[in-house]
């Protein structure tokens, strides 16, 4: 029993009977179980939103989805998630609410935190960031000069950027392609030099995204991006408050930077920065796209909120994808999970998710501050097919390792392309259903045979398949469906968490480093004794001071 009268997670009825049922299972093939259930291909597929989900090529029964439903209902996972959209403090470590759903809540919803209605704020900050993009998209918004902003650069990190530079590619085509826009988040000096090298200062606006304000490669690159700005028009610090906005929780940190808090747009500790694109943190990609299609995305976030909180658990996507990793995980010591969408819109889109999954679930203590003795979140991997095809694909039919994977795909080709670009589609997609189908059913050594390969080829040319698949296919690649694709990762996420009996909203583990870092600076810079180094860093150090001539 543990601490908070939850029974450990691995000893409870239901994990032994998955256990239990695992073994039974064995070696399952998925060829027995599409032969002896015709109706598997279209019977195992749900719907949400626009996202048609097909989990008929994953290694499990009706009974094994029992059993795991079974599990969510032992370890509450619908009563944590009403919690967590009731407002409640779900972030224990951090005493916080989690509240990412609030900030696509409809108007006239009401979610309180503390006995406050948050909604309200939401929609007033959505309101500022319309007036704000709608200024700067025609021209009204000018820079110190008086030319118009022409170029956009978003300074933040981790979940001040990867969020709003995934979803800027993804949406490309729906960008107003006069504005440049780029997203600067490495320390390393190189990431801003050419983010604007090539830039007119006078038609540059900085968008500095930073939750905390105080995180140091944002304040170092903003510190680094406004000397530019001045240095270039020749100006004095009131160059700044036409060039600088803010997307922060903190004023007073804003404020010191030097930007008027006249131009911060605000968000709040409800908000876990991998949950927060969809926030003030998403100013630069609504002045790419407009206030109107930022909209469009929040409400496919929505539909599938909505979805997650109103289905039963035999229709709930994301529990069943929250389910699915777990039986991975926990019965098939599967470590890793690929993305692949078959979009190259979507190039950073698994980038994206690597935050959002293994921040979150990337954790060994429970809830209840005790070790847990299952494996927690999967390392999440992988890039825009039919790339990897020619890369890592070998790895997965092939290899020795269960990679369970999500492929991602669309039916239309985006509308702006050429009609002989266009025409490219049905070839990447024919990719993409050759790629499930060849990884889950493979080729027998008598197929292989039959082909006539010579015996001694024969072992190296089957394929055992048995390699499970989601496919997530949509009609259309918009801005609603990619808010429906973020939503459900969100809550595949909520799910695993919930059931692994960790807290997915803090990130304890991101802080040694940044320590660290703070102590080993003075030694590189000033050749100054630093206590506490171990002797392969003190010789690294050394090296380093020797190679840069110090
Ligand atoms: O990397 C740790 C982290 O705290 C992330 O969770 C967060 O998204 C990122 O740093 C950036 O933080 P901030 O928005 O406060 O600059």
């Amino acid at each position: 029993m543990n601490a908070d009268g939850r029974t450990r997670l691995n000893r409870t009825p239901e994990w032994t009977a998955l256990a239990k049922h695992r073994e039974e299972l064995g070696e399952v093939r998925l060829r027995e179980l599409f032969a002896t259930d015709p109706g598997r291909g279209a019977g195992y597929t749900l719907q949400v939103g626009d996202l048609h989900i097909d989990y008929s090529k994953h290694l499990v029964t009706d009974e094994t989805l029992r059993l795991l439903r079974e599990l969510a209902a032992a370890t509450d996972v619908f009563g944590l998630r009403d919690a967590m959209f009731r407002g409640e403090k779900i972030n224990t470590t951090e005493d916080r609410a989690v509240l990412h759903t609030a900030l696509r809540a409809p108007r006239d919803a009401v979610i309180e935190v503390d006995g406050e209605n948050v909604v309200p704020a939401v929609h007033t900050v959505l309101d500022r960031m319309a007036g704000f993009a709608e200024r700067v998209r025609s021209g009204a918004w000018t820079g110190h000069t008086g030319k118009r902003i022409r170029n956009v650069v978003n300074v933040g990190i981790g979940g001040s950027d990867l969020g709003p530079a995934m979803a800027y590619e993804v949406l490309r085509s729906y960008t107003d392609r006069d504005l440049t826009v780029r997203f600067v988040s490495n320390v390393d000096g190189a990431d801003l030099h050419e983010a604007v090298r090539d830039l007119d200062a006078a038609e540059t606006l900085f968008v500095i995204a930073s939750k905390t304000f105080t995180t140091i490669e944002t304040i170092t690159n903003a510190t680094s991006a406004r000397n530019w700005l001045l240095g270039e028009l020749k100006a004095g610090q009131e160059a700044v408050a036409k060039h600088f906005v803010a997307l922060s929780t903190n004023a007073g940190k804003v404020a010191d930077f030097g930007i008027d808090t006249a131009n911060m747009f605000e968000f709040w500790d409800w908000v876990g920065g991998r949950y927060s694109y969809d926030s003030a943190i998403g100013l630069s990609l609504m002045i790419a796209i407009g206030p109107d299609r930022f909209r469009e995305m929040l409400d496919g976030f929505r539909t599938v909120d909505e979805h997650f909180r109103t289905a039963p658990a035999e229709a709930n996507v994301p529990l069943l994808l929250g389910l699915l990793g777990i039986w991975y995980g926990n019965f098939h010591d599967a470590q890793s999970h690929a993305v692949l969408p078959y979009s190259h819109y979507l190039s950073k889109f698994t980038a994206y998710l690597q935050q959002l999954d293994m921040e979150s679930n990337g954790k060994y203590v429970g809830r209840d501050g005790r070790e847990v003795d299952w494996q927690t979140g999967p390392v999440v991997w992988g890039t825009p097919g039919t790339n990897g095809q020619h890369a890592y694909y070998q790895l997965i039919h092939q290899g020795t390792k269960l990679i369970p994977a999500d492929f991602i795909g669309f039916a239309e080709p985006v509308a702006e392309m050429s009609d002989e670009l266009k025409a490219q589609h049905d070839l990447l997609m024919a990719n993409f259903f050759a790629q499930t189908q060849a990884l889950a059913f493979g080729k027998t050594p008598d197929e292989v045979r039959g082909e006539g390969v010579p015996e001694e080829l024969v072992a190296h040319k089957t394929f055992k398949g048995n390699h499970p698949t989601t496919t997530i296919l949509a009609r259309e690649l918009t801005p609603s469906v990619l808010g429906q694709l973020i939503a459900l990762y969100e809550h595949k996420v909520f799910v695993q968490g919930a059931v692994w009996n960790i807290d997915s909203f803090d990130q304890w583990g991101v802080e040694l480093g940044k320590v660290l870092a703070k102590r080993v600076e003075p030694a590189l810079t000033e050749g100054a004794e630093v206590q506490g180094l171990d002797a392969s860093t003190k010789a690294l150090v050394a090296k380093y001071r020797e190679l840069r001539g110090r």
